[in-house]
């Protein structure tokens, strides 16, 4: 099964290319933008759609995980016609492609279309985001929904930590930055509810749901999450621990974000019902555990 995933430079699809190469049943292609570095991957931008129609006529693949996307929210306001052109035009141009060459398209969403206010979500319940880089994934899913027939699928996830790059590449590992500044004080919100999930966990989700599709047609909406539930505020505690930093800069705020904040979902818990229908189990991580070995071993001195 030849699969293409976009975004393998990035902080999921590099763990869905890395838990893919190599396997027997499968012939991974990750492709990357700017970081071209890694000499496994192909360079493809999606947002030139007459590049993707001739990397699919020569390469005609089986499936598309679609990881590339702009997730940065406030980056997304900041310039949302160019986050729309890779968010949105492109999700539209892939899926043409997929049904034109009959390649199943699996979405990589977001708790984000949710706006917080209902948790826990079933995969049916309506989706109402909050903000630009929300409505942007959601009309992607209505996109690759409504495609080939209504045979495609997507994938809901929360919030991301997994081997990193740099430490702004997650939403959460973005934090050590303060936690590691000890003389300085910070604020951390410790209102909003978050799951964060390891995005090794996500990868096995996908590799089963490529087996899983082989037997029966995977379509419509499917949701992943870990279950703990952490703050912004617990998981800056958690890293200072671990690496052994003390606490007493780190302040919890309960503030309400300011109007001039890019307005964020209090908790999108999800349910996951329909990964279990189709027997893929959810893998769980212990977030203190997995986020000492990243900040341990994936930080390069410096970073
Ligand atoms: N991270 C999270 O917390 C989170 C939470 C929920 C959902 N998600 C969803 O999960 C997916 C993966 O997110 P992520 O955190 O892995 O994102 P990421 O680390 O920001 O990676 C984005 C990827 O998109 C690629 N890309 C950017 N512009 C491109 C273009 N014009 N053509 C082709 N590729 C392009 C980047 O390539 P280069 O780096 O090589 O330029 C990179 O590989 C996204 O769909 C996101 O919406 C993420």
């Amino acid at each position: 099964m030849k699969v293409l995933i976009t975004g393998a430079s990035g902080l999921l699809g590099r763990r869905v290319f890395k838990r893919l190469k190599g396997l027997p049943n499968f012939d991974a292609v990750g492709s990357c933008f700017s970081r071209i570095e890694d000499k496994d991957l192909i360079k493809l931008d999606i947002t030139d759609r007459q590049c993707l129609e001739q990397w699919f006529l020569e390469n005609k693949p089986a499936a598309v995980v679609h990881c590339a996307a702009e997730r940065r929210p406030n980056i997304v306001d900041n310039n949302p016609s160019l986050a729309y052109s890779l968010n949105v035009k492109a999700t539209q141009d892939l899926c043409d492609l997929a049904e034109r060459f009959h390649c199943w398209l699996l979405y990589i969403s977001t708790d984000y279309v949710f706006d917080g206010k209902n948790a826990p979500y079933s995969e049916s319940d309506s989706a109402n985001p909050l903000n630009t880089y929300g409505k942007h994934k959601l009309a992607g899913e209505e996109i690759v929904l409504s495609a080939a027939g209504g045979q495609n699928a997507v994938l809901r996830v929360p919030i991301l930590y997994g081997p990193i790059e740099y430490l702004g590449e997650s939403a959460v590992t973005i934090l050590y930055d303060k936690v590691r500044e000890v003389s300085t004080s910070c604020s951390m919100d410790d209102r909003q509810r978050r799951y964060p999930t390891h995005t090794d966990a996500v990868a096995e989700v996908i590799h089963d749901m490529l087996i899983k599709h082989q037997e029966q047609l995977l379509t419509g909406v499917y949701h992943l999450t870990d279950t703990q539930m952490l703050t912004k505020y617990d998981m800056a505690l958690a890293m200072a621990d671990v690496m052994q930093h003390p606490t007493a800069h780190i302040k919890a705020s309960k503030l309400e974000p300011s109007s001039s904040d890019t307005p964020r979902p209090y908790d999108c818990h999800l349910h996951t019902d329909r990964l279990r229908q189709v027997s893929i189990p959810i893998p769980s991580r212990d977030f203190r555990t997995e986020i000492k070995r990243i900040l341990t071993e994936n930080l390069m001195p410096g970073a």
